[in-house]
């Protein structure tokens, strides 16, 4: 048994988006079925619907920031009832019995973890399609609580941006006295400013874009570094325990190294492949600094996450679109023309 569902897919690396309906299964013992009311445009998303890191699988439905709410549940499950809102990022399903799994690392499952689209299910062998489409059908596992009081559609890109620049900053262990810097203030930077500022960091953003210090400041900001300024990277010469760089493209990592402090690392989250030019190991042994990668975050930690957000009240800066016009957010996007996240409101598929 099968339900049918609407959604937009990528039929091709070259072509638009497009409305197209597909299957999902029914749900299993251990699912919930989720009537998606918003979906946030990661630029990952892009990369993926483009084939920009291979293996694309089309029809592909994009989308892993997911905010819903449960139609119906599976007899095994315990932790939701129909009417609950929630939420599912970017993973759907892992091995749970491998050593990344059991510390609750699912992202790092030694078996891969299903991905919400562009995916296969093991048990069944069906491709995963994400959340650009009407509904959702998830194990409970895989499943996260959106805290009361906080808005759905702003909710929505904690699924992703907000948890990608969470796990670092937990895994660095950034608290109060802790000097942080963002690099790029798009969907993941303008979390990474709210939420480090939250934990009680000194805040610096680096950006290329002059335009956007004012928007820095009030999203989080102590400082901003206009990081095409020679002067003003000198300025900030030794001063970071962690550098989140959320850069989507290849792009010089240097000119940040002697910006961290004795210790201190630089996590790339955003450019996926070689780098070019290679890192000079001169100032990472002049002060045992590290260069590190980080990949969303576990289950257990989304949700500590989400309920953070909940007790500060923090969700994303959005706009909201239509369905229709995602192409064209997708090419806003690419320009950094959002603020500073799109999030599709799902009832636009009916219209
Ligand atoms: N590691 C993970 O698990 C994970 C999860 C989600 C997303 N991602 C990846 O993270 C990256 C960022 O995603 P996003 O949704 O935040 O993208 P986004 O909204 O497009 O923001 C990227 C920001 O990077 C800066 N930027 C863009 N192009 C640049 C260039 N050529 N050189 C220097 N800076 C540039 C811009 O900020 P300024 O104008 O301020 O410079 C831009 O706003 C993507 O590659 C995405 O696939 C990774
Ligand atoms: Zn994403
Ligand atoms: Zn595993």
């Amino acid at each position: 048994m099968v339900m049918k569902v609407s959604g937009f897919a990528a039929h091709s690396a070259t072509t638009d988006l497009a409305p197209w309906s597909f299957e999902r299964r029914d749900p299993r013992p251990d699912d919930v079925a989720i009537d998606i009311l918003f979906c946030g445009v990661c630029h990952s998303d892009i990369h993926n619907a483009r084939n920009e890191w291979g293996g694309a699988i089309y029809p592909m439905v994009p989308g892993h920031e997911i905010i819903g709410r449960v139609s119906s549940v599976g007899a095994k499950v315990t932790r939701f009832k129909v009417g609950d809102a929630v939420g599912v990022g970017c993973m759907v399903d892992s091995c749970q019995h491998c050593k990344p799994c059991l510390r609750g690392l699912e992202q790092y499952c030694a078996e891969h973890s299903t991905l919400t689209y562009n995916s296969k299910d093991p048990r069944d062998g069906m491709p995963t399609y994400g959340g650009y489409s009407e509904k959702i059908v998830v194990t409970e596992k895989f499943v996260l609580k959106i805290p009361e009081g906080l808005d759905l559609a702003g909710a929505a890109p904690l699924l992703c941006a907000g948890i990608t620049t969470w796990s670092p900053l937990r895994h660095w262990k950034v608290g109060k006295g802790s000097q942080v810097a963002v690099v790029g203030l798009g969907g993941l930077g303008h979390m990474g400013l709210k939420l480090a500022r939250a934990l009680g960091a000194e805040v610096t953003l680096f950006s290329r874009s002059p335009g956007k210090e004012a928007d820095a400041r009030r999203l989080g900001a102590h400082n901003v570094v206009i990081s095409t300024d020679p002067a003003q990277m000198a300025a900030v010469k030794g001063s970071f325990d962690l550098i989140i760089d959320t850069v989507p493209m290849l792009h010089d990592v240097n000119p940040y190294l002697p910006t961290l402090a004795l210790d201190g690392t630089l996590v790339l989250v955003g450019y996926l492949g070689p780098l070019d030019p290679m890192l000079n190991t001169v100032p990472l042994m002049m002060g045992r600094k590290s260069v590190a990668g980080s990949a969303i975050g576990g289950i257990e930690e989304t949700q500590e996450m989400l309920d953070f957000c909940g007790k500060h009240g923090i969700v994303s800066d959005i706009e909201i679109t239509s369905i229709k016009d995602i192409n064209a957010a997708y090419e806003r996007m690419l320009r950094s023309d959002v603020k500073y996240r799109f999030v599709i409101d799902m009832a636009s598929l009916q219209v």
